[in-house]
């Protein structure tokens, strides 16, 4: 099965940017390497959540153009971003991300079409039948909407969430109140009927960290995952989400060990939103960002030994435009701001970027 590669003239115009395909006329200087390129040369897709920005910062929307081949749209198809309000749907956000990426070449992950944590308000007022109704009719309105042009969805997102202290440790939410867990086989089974293209992943956070959240969520993922393959239920990859955690216990070859017992289901493995929480690390920036490469180096070199995992995703690009630096979400540790991702705020390679470029062709190796 074709893991998604970019298309042909994609993957020649990264070859060409890297300038291993030889057609590059000896007249000019091979185009710099990008982190997309070098992914693409070890048979991986690499890229990075995206988001409203890119509409108005033109150097941050080339910043992807230039270093990735794939993007998750952040917020925009989320169904709290789509549905404030019952009576209205607001496509614009998201129809203007994939145009956006179609017109430059850019694979698109959907996420997340099914989350128990980001409904809204008058979600939750719904009986358990007009969840049920809702919940395929917003499926159906989604995937028929975007199909063909979707890589891969994040059908279900974060299942699991043991601290609600529901039955299998599944997070709650409206969906799982309404229908129990089987609203993830339902969600897949939905998806497969409408877009026979598109990959189907459940995506999943916490299992690279080693504390009781990580401890706690690995089984289950496992188990459901092979509840799924056993009951034939379309499933083709399993999102690891990689927001790493530092400044908590980690094992990453305990992880690659986990990644290898996933990888038997016969899925492919996404690492789907990495960055690294610095909060932990050196008040000074340099010293932080030298940190943090090694963080990123340290983990891709234990997970991409891994064969199956197919595809590396930052959550966005930039510490500029970072989940960490939102002021709503930001933890403000030591008064400064965080610096998890490959490009600085000024939209500068860090020394992550190199980490990650390193690993990415030691794979290729
Ligand atoms: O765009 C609206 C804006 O119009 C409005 O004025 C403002 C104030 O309400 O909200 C803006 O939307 C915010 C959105 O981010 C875009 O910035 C939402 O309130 C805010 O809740 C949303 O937070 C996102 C969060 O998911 C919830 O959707 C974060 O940016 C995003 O990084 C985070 O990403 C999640 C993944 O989806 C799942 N894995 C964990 C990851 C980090 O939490």
């Amino acid at each position: 099965m074709n893991p998604g590669f970019p298309s042909r003239r994609r993957l020649l115009g990264l070859a060409a940017a890297a300038g291993v395909c030889g057609l590059v006329p000896r007249v000019q200087a091979a185009a710099p390497e990008t982190l997309g390129s070098i992914a693409a040369r070890a048979g991986l897709l690499y890229g990075a959540s995206i988001a409203a920005e890119v509409e108005s910062d033109k150097d941050y929307a080339a910043l992807y153009m230039r270093e990735t081949a794939i993007v998750t749209t952040d917020y925009a198809m989320k169904f709290d971003a789509l549905r404030p309000t019952e009576e209205q749907i607001d496509f614009s956000g998201a129809d203007r991300i994939v145009a956006f990426a179609q017109a430059n070449g850019l694979l698109v992950r959907g996420h997340t079409l099914i989350w128990n944590e980001n409904a809204p308000a008058w979600l939750k007022r719904k009986s358990s039948a007009e969840i049920e109704r809702i919940f395929d009719s917003h499926i159906e309105t989604m995937v028929t909407r975007y199909a063909g042009k979707i890589h891969s969805w994040d059908v279900v997102n974060e299942p699991f969430w043991p601290d609600h202290g529901k039955p299998g440790g599944f997070r709650d939410g409206p969906w799982f109140a309404a229908m129990g867990e089987s609203y993830v086989a339902r969600a897949l089974k939905r998806v497969a009927s409408l877009d026979k293209e598109a990959r189907l992943v459940i995506n999943e956070a916490h299992c690279e960290i080693d504390n009781g959240w990580g401890k706690a969520i690995r089984p289950r993922l496992l188990m459901l995952t092979e509840r799924l393959r056993d009951q034939g239920v379309p499933l083709h990859a399993v999102g690891l989400q990689g927001h790493l955690q530092p400044q908590w216990a980690y094992d990453d070859r305990y992880f690659r060990a986990y990644l290898e017992r996933l990888a038997r289901l016969s899925v492919d493995l996404y690492i789907t939103e990495m960055d690294v929480n610095d909060e932990s690390f050196d008040p000074d920036p340099a010293r932080r960002d030298q940190q943090v490469a090694w963080r990123y180096g340290d983990f891709l070199n234990a997970v991409l030994s891994v064969k199956a995992v197919k595809m590396v995703v930052n959550w966005q690009l930039s510490d500029k435009y970072s989940w960490y630096a939102d002021p709503a979400l930001a933890r403000k540790i030591k008064g400064w701001r965080h610096r998890p991702l490959p490009f600085d705020a000024a939209l500068a390679r860090k020394p992550a970027w190199q980490a990650m470029a390193d690993a990415f062709a030691a794979r290729g190796r």
